[in-house]
């Protein structure tokens, strides 16, 4: 903590005696240990990372993350620092550990720390800036029938909060004839002059179908180069499928804002998240609950004078938090990119091109999921003739894997691929499919 930033807090909390002696520093348990690269050049290396029971086949993974050792020891470092002495413990870390995460969420991501405000989820990050995009009077947000509920009930509730129109497209009609540019055409046939927004997922959790998000991006790049800055559309997506799964870099994606839990692929701690964001775009998002930021703290005590902060930082909601999770999330970018991000990406890719080949080539099972690379991720999505998806999910569960039903409207039976199973994994799964006849 700079001595300006140290020296309000000390105000704001009497703390002046008790910081001056912990400024001494803490006990060598409580400093970073930073992971180091070329460790896991096998699978199985990476799994042992993990305290998944060996006992199940986890096809479910993308739910909510299993912690693996640098995460999980980075979070215990942190909450014994905390149950020691919660105060000091903060007074010493925050800004510190607060800077470490953006730093290794821009290095992973491609961006800029200050382009990044940290959230609890995806929901939490999408209901926040659906909330908060200041739009003109007339202005629309445009988004698809194919997005998750916390997508749509973002918008729902935003549209009753403040009568914005809010207007469904459907991007297909059936996903066997989906082509990327039948994806970019169908998306830009709904795009009309007073659409502002666009909000899309990558990767759709109903289906497995995952976007063109690039070419989309550059189909509403076009239609920008004629609207003015206050009309640009913007392209807002939900890519909790994609981070931790696709090879990508955030500003070279052509989106405006990328919105994500790092809970789910990313192998974070539980219950953190992130907003992307353009700095062209940012400064139209206005924030709902008041940061923490020690600058915004300090300009509201009058310590420091007005200053713009970064609008990422408003976005940022404060409240104290399960810091322990927060500050351990540098940990899970710096797995991923020990692990290698192109070597994730095409492990994850094999093992679901893996599982679909098998399901394909089954007369009693229907695979919704397309088999290209191009417009898949890690979700398969099924049918088995003569079975509710409910019951194929607790067929297989009773036979050791572990998979979901998709949370839709229309459901399917839902396997997940992931970095922390292996090819026989998929053989085994494949074959207990095959066994689920009537
Ligand atoms: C596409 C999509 N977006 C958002 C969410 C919610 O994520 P979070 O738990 O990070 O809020 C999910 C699933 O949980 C999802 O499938």
């Amino acid at each position: 903590m700079p001595d300006v930033d140290r020296r309000s807090f000390l105000v704001r909390t009497g703390l002046a005696l008790g910081a001056t002696v912990l400024a001494g520093g803490f006990p060598r348990a409580f400093a970073d240990q930073p992971s180091s690269p070329g460790k896991f050049e096998s699978w199985e290396a990476v799994r042992a990372q993990f305290l998944l029971s060996r006992h199940l086949i986890h096809l479910a993974g993308f739910f909510l993350a299993s912690h693996p050792t640098p995460v999980r020891e980075s979070i215990e470092r942190h909450r014994a620092g905390f149950d020691a002495d919660p105060i000091g413990y903060w007074l010493v870390q925050e800004e510190k550990q607060e800077a470490a995460v953006l730093r290794a969420a821009a290095d992973y991501l491609g961006g800029d720390p200050s382009e990044i405000a940290l959230t609890d989820s995806t929901t939490m990050g999408l209901g926040l800036l659906y909330g908060g995009l200041q739009l003109r009077e007339g202005q629309e947000i445009l988004t698809t029938t194919h997005d998750h509920y916390s997508t749509e009930t973002s918008l729902r509730l935003r549209a009753e909060r403040t009568g914005t129109t809010v207007r469904q497209v459907s991007l297909y009609r059936s996903l066997n004839e989906v082509t990327p540019s039948s994806l970019v055409n169908e998306l830009v046939m709904g795009i009309r002059p007073k659409t502002r927004v666009v909000a899309l997922t990558w990767v759709h959790s109903s289906t497995g179908l995952k976007l063109p998000i690039r070419a989309m991006a550059t189909a509403i790049e076009e239609l920008n180069q004629h609207r003015a800055e206050h009309d640009r559309i913007l392209l807002c997506v939900d890519g909790v499928h994609a981070l931790g799964v696709e090879d990508f870099r955030v500003n070279e994606l052509g989106c405006d804002f990328l919105i994500a839990g790092t809970h789910k692929w990313m192998f974070g701690p539980r219950g953190t998240g992130l907003v992307w964001g353009h700095q062209r775009a940012w400064p139209v998002a206005q924030a709902t609950i008041p940061t923490f930021s020690t600058q915004a703290y300090d300009i509201w005590m009058k310590l420091a004078p007005a200053a713009d902060l970064p609008p990422s930082v408003y976005m940022t909601p404060g409240g104290f938090h399960s810091f322990e999770h927060r500050w351990a999330l540098a940990e899970a970018f710096q797995f991923h990119r020990d692990v290698g991000k192109s070597r994730v990406t095409q492990r994850i890719h094999e093992l679901n091109l893996q599982l679909k080949q098998g399901l394909a080539a089954m007369a009693h099972v229907t695979l919704h999921t397309p088999m290209s690379q191009e417009l898949s991720a890690g979700i398969v999505c099924f049918e088995v003739a003569g079975m509710t998806p409910r019951e194929v999910v607790e067929k297989l569960r009773r036979r050791g894997i572990v998979g979901s039903v998709t949370p839709y409207a229309t459901q399917f039976a839902r396997l997940a691929p992931g970095l922390l199973n292996s090819e026989d994994e998929i053989e085994a799964t494949v074959r207990e499919v095959g066994n689920l006849r009537e």
